[in-house]
C-alpha cells in the first residue's frame, strides 16, 4: 500500500497533507526519511513513524457507543444528527457503520465497524443473536405477557415473533422490564409490547450476542472493543 495512502486512512490528513509531512521530512519507515508519496509499504511488516511514534495499523475498527436518543443510526443524514457525526475524526476516517439500527428515541448499545462480514454475521436472521433491551411500559406487565412473549405474540401485520425472555423488574402502572429477542424486525420491542396493549416509553439496549453495553459509557460516548470482546464477537458468529 503506499504511504500516503496508509497515512490518509490512519487519519493523518489528506493524501495532500500526507505529503507535505513526507516533504517535511516526518515521516520514517524502517528507520529511514521517506519523502515519495509514492513509496509502499507493507503495514503487517514495516515500521512506519510519524514524528518519532511509531503507526499502528489497523485494517477493522470496532467501537461500542451508548446511542443517545435524538440521534439516527444511519451514516448520513441530510438533516438529522447521526452516530456517524458523533464520531471522532480519526475514527470516522475507517469509515465505519452501524450493526443494526435503534430507533431514533432508543438509547444504549450500539455496535460500529467497517467489518462488513462480522456484521452481516451477526446481523443474519439464521444467526438467532440474542438482543437484550430494558424498558419502562406504560402500563402493568404481567406473568400472562411473560407467557405470551415466550408463545411468541402476533404483530399488527400478522407477523408471529419468535419466543422473547421477558423479566418483570417491577410491575405497576410504569413497569420496568427486560426482554431478550433473537430477532430484528423493524420496532420489534415497541409492536411486541403494543400486540399485547401497552406502550413502551422508554428502550435501551443492553447487549447484543456477547457483547455488553460499557456502563462508564456516558450518553452519546463510545469507546473501542477490546481485543477479548472483538474475539468473543468473532467466535459468537461463527
Ligand atoms: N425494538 C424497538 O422497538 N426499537 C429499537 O430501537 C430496538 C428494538
Amino acid at each position: 500500500m503506499r504511504i500516503d495512502k496508509m497515512l490518509a486512512n490512519l487519519g493523518f490528513g489528506s493524501r495532500k497533507e500526507v505529503k507535505k509531512l513526507l516533504k517535511d521530512g516526518q515521516i520514517m519507515v524502517n528507520d529511514m526519511a521517506i519523502k515519495d508519496a509514492k513509496q509502499h509499504v507493507n503495514p503487517q511488516i514495516d515500521v512506519v513513524m510519524v514524528n518519532g511514534e511509531i503507526v499502528e495499523y489497523k485494517e477493522f475498527i470496532y467501537l461500542m457507543m451508548n446511542k443517545p436518543p435524538g440521534v439516527i443510526s444511519a451514516t448520513e443524514d441530510m438533516e438529522m444528527e447521526t452516530v456517524i457525526d458523533l464520531l471522532e475524526e480519526e475514527d470516522r476516517v475507517f469509515a465505519p457503520f452501524p450493526v443494526g439500527r435503534l430507533d431514533k428515541d432508543t438509547e444504549g448499545l450500539l455496535l460500529l465497524t467497517n467489518d462488513g462480514q462480522l456484521a452481516h454475521r451477526l446481523l443474519s436472521p439464521k444467526k438467532h443473536v440474542p438482543k437484550t433491551y430494558f424498558a419502562i411500559i406504560d402500563g402493568v406487565v404481567t406473568d400472562q405477557d411473560i407467557s405470551s412473549f415466550k408463545a411468541g405474540v402476533v404483530l399488527e401485520d400478522g407477523y408471529v415473533t419468535k419466543a422473547g425472555e421477558l423479566t418483570i423488574l417491577h410491575s405497576g402502572i410504569r413497569s420496568e422490564i427486560e426482554l431478550t429477542i433473537t430477532e430484528g424486525k423493524f420496532h420489534q420491542v415497541k409492536r411486541m409490547f403494543e400486540a399485547v396493549g401497552k406502550r413502551v416509553i422508554y428502550l435501551k439496549r443492553l447487549s447484543m450476542g456477547p457483547c455488553v453495553l460499557d456502563e462508564d459509557l456516558e450518553l452519546g460516548e463510545y469507546r473501542e472493543l477490546t481485543e477479548e470482546e472483538i474475539q468473543l464477537l468473532r467466535d459468537y458468529e461463527k
